[in-house]
């Protein structure tokens, strides 16, 4: 059965259903003995492969561990064993598994990729997916270039160049894509270099920047409510919306990610990335077309009218915390200082609150809250969009604030929907009121359980749709912010605020929001 898609481009057309299947392709996986592979990859291109959405395709592993074609087909099965979203059929895992390789080399070594160019340089449509530490980027698109794998700029004089816009050559069937997991460097300097490196070799059209909150139904379905009703539009500005808050809540701590999250923290972890994603989700005029470069010029507009954040802004729009021991959903946490791999004097973030304002006609003056934490006391991502409140307040008793206005809360996980907070009458003879709730489900509403992003994002990818990956020139935009903040905290140095495990964040960020505002309960 083939791959069931609508308007090929467009995954906010689906529902249109035209028939459509990725061409024949190899996806080497560079990376494939990491938790990434295991975790992530194989469980949804098992998934797809179920579903039907993908039937011929060859996944290379491609990785230093000394295995064989069998060794790798053994390892996939204990991943499929072991991941919860599917209980695997050993006939459709046998199938499975018959399209599963491996070449054994180091990520260096020009033999590596001369297998991959003997062995499957005929596959039709060709993806490569960076699934290894940043650290290996570079090396890996130089090789695959030099092997002549990444069928990238035609002359030497195009690298380096981005070319926006630009669409791949109409070849049927034939395609050769890059996948490049998340972080996309460090910096705007360390992504920029990135973005060179990959323009030496591929064209931007072949680049497929990974950014999961993407590929999350209820993120896509921002877009959806604002743009495919007439509803909200008119009354989305500063006239009728007092505030944007952008919550990103985990009860989780670093999970043994401590060597990697001790350079990265909240700041680059979450808010480059998912927050200002949503962010511009959010705040975007509505584009032309749904063309991927039609959303992503937007998207890049909202990031580009951010307010910069002068070093003494930064000391009043920003707090950062970092959690202490505590109690979470009942068990006992320890403090991230002590947690594996890293310094018992951490200076680490994981928790940031962030008020930023965007230059724009739309939403002058209307700040934008966001805040991310781990080891916070709920999981939980949303955005809540809150009204200012009545112009003039004719019941008694009332006084403006935020138990006042109407709140447009899309939750983005859990429990996925969307709840509109309004005040009714309370039934008696007195004119009370009390605020309500009307609430729309995912779980109730549809009978399908939402895709996995990565099933979605891995299958938009071999369909040659790239909007849900972000662009070369908006991953650049979203860093400039994000650099400002992390050199004005690294110069100045704010006092790092700490929070109990289990808690709502640092008491500190508690007056973030300003007069009469407060962030939404955890
Ligand atoms: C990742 C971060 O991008 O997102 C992790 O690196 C974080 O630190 C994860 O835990 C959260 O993703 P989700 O889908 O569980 O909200």
């Amino acid at each position: 059965m083939p791959h069931c898609i609508a308007m090929a481009e467009n995954p906010l057309m689906r529902g249109l259903s035209v028939t459509r299947e990725p061409a024949e392709f190899a996806l080497v996986i560079f990376g494939a003995s990491g938790d990434l592979t295991s975790r992530k990859l194989i469980p949804a291109l098992y998934g797809l492969f179920r579903g039907g959405h993908i039937r011929a395709f060859k996944v290379v592993g491609f990785a230093r561990r000394a295995w064989k074609d069998e060794d790798f087909r053994r390892q996939v099965a204990e991943m499929l064993e072991s991941s919860s979203g599917h209980s695997p059929s050993p006939a459709l895992v046998q199938e499975f598994l018959r399209k599963v390789f491996y070449i054994s080399s180091t990520f260096e070594d020009a033999g590596g990729y001369r297998q991959i160019a003997e062995r499957f340089g005929g596959e039709p449509g060709k993806l490569y997916y960076l699934a290894t530490p940043p650290g290996e980027y570079e090396t890996i698109i130089g090789r695959l270039g030099a092997a002549g794998l990444a069928e990238g700029p035609a002359r030497p004089s195009q690298a380096g160049a981005v070319a926006f816009g630009e669409q791949p050559s109409p070849t049927a069937g034939r395609f050769c894509r890059i996948v490049v997991e998340k972080p996309f460097g460090n910096s705007q300097a360390t992504a920029r270099r990135l973005n060179d490196c990959l323009a030496g070799a591929f064209r931007e059209h072949q680049v497929y920047r990974i950014d999961h909150y993407l590929g999350k139904e209820t993120v896509q379905n921002v877009m959806v409510l604002r743009f495919g009703n007439g509803v909200f539009e008119p009354f989305w500005n500063s006239r009728y919306i007092d505030h944007v808050q952008i919550t990103m809540a985990e009860t989780l701590g670093v999970e043994g990610r401590g060597a990697y999250y001790e350079k990265a923290g909240a700041l680059r972890d979450i808010v480059q990335n998912h927050l200002l994603q949503l962010v511009c989700l959010v705040a975007m005029e509505p584009p032309n077309d749904l063309h991927p470069d039609s959303i992503r010029n937007e998207k890049l507009k909202v990031l580009k009218s951010i307010q910069p954040l002068s070093p003494e802004r930064v000391g009043t729009e920003t707090v950062r915390g970092q959690y202490a021991g505590g109690i979470v959903e009942g068990g006992e946490t320890t403090a991230y200082r002590q947690e594996p791999g890293v310094s018992p004097s951490s200076d680490t973030e994981t928790f940031a609150a962030i008020r930023l304002y965007l230059d724009s006609w739309r939403w002058a003056g209307v700040p934008f809250l966001l805040r991310t934490g781990k080891r916070l006391a709920r999981r939980t991502t949303e955005i809540a969009v809150q009204f200012k409140h009545p112009p003039h307040l004719l019941f008694p008793g009332l006084r403006p604030g935020p138990a006042l206005a109407n709140a447009l809360v899309l939750r983005i996980q859990p429990d996925e929907g969307i709840m509109l907070n309004f005040n009714a009458k309370v039934p008696g003879f007195s004119l009370d009121m009390r605020p309500v709730n009307m609430d729309f489900s995912y779980g109730s509403s549809f009978a399908d359980d939402p895709a996995e992003a990565y099933e979605r994002l891995l299958l938009d990818a071999f369909l040659g749709d790239a909007t849900l990956y972000t662009r070369a020139d908006e991953v650049e935009a979203a860093w400039a912010f994000v650099d400002s903040i992390r050199e004005s905290w690294q110069e100045a140095r704010p006092p790092m605020r700490f929070y109990p495990a289990g808690s709502s964040g640092p008491e500190e960020s508690r007056a973030l929001p300003g007069e009469g505002r407060r962030w939404r309960k955890l």
